[in-house]
């Protein structure tokens, strides 16, 4: 496995695999990797002769300057662990390498980008684009991989991809979740013993949502799910919405789409944890 640190570096080696008719897939991460980003890998792997995974804590997506400074680094521990899975190449780069001056583009993300998470955390959308697209430019993959742990996340991506063009293809991967139901996340290292206890109720709740909205609306089920949470100590749900699928728009009703999906964030103390299930009412 090579451990790469600059882009003109990385393009020389890809170029390689290129001029050999090789595919070329990219794992995207913020690195303190967990199995959830290892499920990535594995695909990544098993789709493409090169699987590049770049581990880069995005300073740009951050609106909150606290979380950027607590966000967890483990470069050591992630490129051990990506070698032992079969990663090709590791690139993790400084900040100066990705952002040698200041990226001012403004990516037109539609309306996916604007509810939830995009009104929650203003300007968080604009940079994942703004690196997700640096990536796509650096490596060109064939491919790129995203968690749908981070649902809304794949569909902005996916909104980028439109405006920019690079013809890469967006795979998404399902949730990896601890024995326990918890969502694997880098973010689950830092609650407390007492909060990771209370973690696995936001699958627990979503969970038990599945089957109470078979027979309740909408604004019932959205209900039922913050009222259970905001109950157990130290979670303060910050948002709850059942919204379609493919547009991320909210629903009022159950018959306006096919695939209604509720996504969470909430407060456990000071970490803020996402999660989401797909509900199928008839
Ligand atoms: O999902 C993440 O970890 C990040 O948002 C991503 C896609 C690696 C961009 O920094």
């Amino acid at each position: 496995m090579k451990i790469v640190a600059k882009i003109a570096e990385l393009k020389e080696i890809l170029n390689e695999y290129r001029d050999q008719g090789k595919s070329i897939g990219l794992v995207p991460t913020m690195g303190a990797l967990h199995q959830g980003h290892i499920s990535l890998v594995k695909r990544c792997i098993q789709d493409n002769d090169c699987c590049v995974v770049s581990v880069f804590v995005n300073p740009t997506q951050f609106n909150d300057k606290n979380d950027l400074k607590h966000y967890p680094r483990t470069p050591k521990e992630d490129c051990a662990l990506l070698e032992s899975v079969g990663c090709s190449i590791v690139f993790i780069p400084e900040v100066e390498e990705m952002y040698p001056e200041e990226d001012n583009r403004i990516f037109d993300l539609g309306s996916a980008a604007e509810v939830m998470e995009g009104r929650f955390r203003p300007g968080h959308f604009n940079g994942v684009a703004q690196i997700v697209s640096k990536l796509f430019y650096a490596v060109e993959p064939n491919k790129a991989y995203f968690g749908e742990k981070d649902f809304q996340q794949i569909a902005v991506i996916r909104a980028m991809e439109r405006q920019i063009k690079t013809g890469v293809e967006i795979i998404d991967v399902p949730i990896v979740r601890e024995d326990d139901g918890l969502a694997m996340s880098s973010r689950n290292r830092r609650l407390t013993e007492s909060q990771r206890k209370n973690a696995p109720k936001i699958w627990e709740t979503l969970s038990k949502s599945y089957n109470f909205a078979k027979d309740h609306s909408v604004e019932e089920t959205t209900n039922f799910v913050i009222d259970t949470l905001n109950k157990i100590p130290e979670f303060k749900v910050e948002y709850y919405e059942i919204v379609d699928g493919d547009t991320l728009q909210p629903i009022k009703d159950w018959i306006e789409t096919k695939r209604p999906v509720g996504c969470i964030a909430t407060f456990c103390g000071e970490i803020r944890l996402i999660d989401n299930i797909t509900y199928s009412v008839k």
